[in-house]
């Protein structure tokens, strides 16, 4: 938002910067529905259709769906021809919004910001009151979005890219090593390298049970025996293991330092640490700004009040960067602590013992 000289934001950029927000958070509910109804998939890759046509091959209401399309057309997400009364869906659009295969998928991961709406009354108690929130106490759809708003990095980075990056390579993940996946969710990452990696074994850990639920589902459909999951949370597991993974999740945790201490003491002599956290800049000026504002709420309404309900509640939230970390590895007893790869989305770090 630009300021007047005096520092104080001018009233025409407030409701600009406002009425922004409100267009924003309207627009998500419209992309979820897209989505949901099949509204997307029924446009992608058919050129110039009639509004007719995209309600005859998505099954949905003709009158809503011409309102539905115009919303997208004023978003910029679908293009208009008044000449042909037809909508058509760019391809960049498609990639993020039709195609789940696509390392640009955004669609699944907006289901989590539907979450945040659903459980805002729980967010506000917990922000008058002592600001904890357990993680299993949001609605299911904030499960399913963190999946998929994660679910394109491991698909298309992790084995590619992070697990090369580490300093020990994946020769030994090829040979067959034993592997702990903390905070695993859904499993999204656990499965993705026990697929990779198949005369390795992986276990994932997760001390929420529906989600160990549901990654043991994710694993069946896959048919893949190499990987299992127990409810555990991140100080309650026995290793030994070679490799210790925590994907975007010991800032979640209660007791970060606590979380690392234990990982250090289940890893084999020769074993490593990979980390994956958000992407944070150091210090909180260096920080603000456009992605750090969506960070900074998911941080007010997921990972914060997660931490703040667990012992320790030590409330890290997810923009602690790297020199929060370093803090924690270099508290719980690692030697070394290296940033080994980047994204706009990600950082991440190994730690040796
Ligand atoms: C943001 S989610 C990430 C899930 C998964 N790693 C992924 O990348 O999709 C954070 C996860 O950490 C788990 N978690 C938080 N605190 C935990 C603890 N103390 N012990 C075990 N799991 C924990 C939550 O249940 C949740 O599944």
């Amino acid at each position: 938002m630009n300021e007047t000289n005096n520092n104080e934001p001018d009233i025409r950029e407030v409701l600009r910067s406002v009425a922004g927000s409100m267009v924003g958070a309207v627009t998500v509910a419209c992309i979820i529905a897209g989505h949901r109804t099949g509204l997307y998939r029924a446009m992608d890759g058919r050129g110039a259709l009639s509004a007719d046509e995209v309600a005859a091959s998505a099954g949905t209401n003709p009158r809503l769906t011409r309102e539905w399309l115009d919303q997208q057309a004023s978003a910029g997400l679908a293009v208009y021809e008044a000449s042909s009364d037809t909508y058509r869906l760019p391809s960049a659009v498609a990639t993020a919004l039709a195609d789940p295969a696509s390392p640009f998928w955004m669609a699944g991961g907006l289901v989590g910001t539907q979450a945040l709406y659903l459980d805002l009354d729980q967010g506000i108690e917990a922000l008058r009151g002592d600001g904890a929130v357990g993680w299993g106490e949001h609605h299911h759809y904030f499960f399913e979005g963190t999946e998929e708003l994660f679910r394109p990095a491991y698909d298309h980075l992790l084995i590619q890219h992070w697990m090369p990056a580490l300093s020990c390579g994946v020769d030994r993940l090829n040979a067959g090593i034993a592997v702990a996946d903390i905070g695993c969710g859904n499993g999204a990452s656990t499965v993705r390298m026990a697929r990779a990696f198949p005369d390795s074994s992986f276990t994932g850990f997760d001390f929420h049970a529906p989600s160990v639920e549901a990654a043991r589902a994710n694993a069946a459909e896959l048919g893949l025996e190499n990987v299992s999951f127990e409810v555990a949370s991140a100080d309650g597991y026995s290793g030994p293991f070679d490799l210790i993974c925590f994907f975007d999740c010991l800032h979640d945790m209660g007791d970060p330092v606590g979380a690392a201490a234990h990982a250090r003491s289940q890893l084999a002599a020769d074993g490593h640490l990979m980390l994956v956290e958000p992407f944070a800049k150091d210090s909180r000026e260096d920080n603000h700004g456009f992605m750090a504002a969506l960070r900074y709420g998911m941080s007010l309404f997921g990972c914060v009040p997660c931490s703040l309900a667990q012992e320790g509640a030590a409330g890290l939230g997810n923009q602690a960067g790297e020199a929060g970390m370093r803090t924690i590895f270099e508290t719980s007893g690692f030697s070394t602590f290296t940033r080994i790869a980047e994204t706009p989305n990600n950082i991440v770090y190994e730690a040796i013992p």
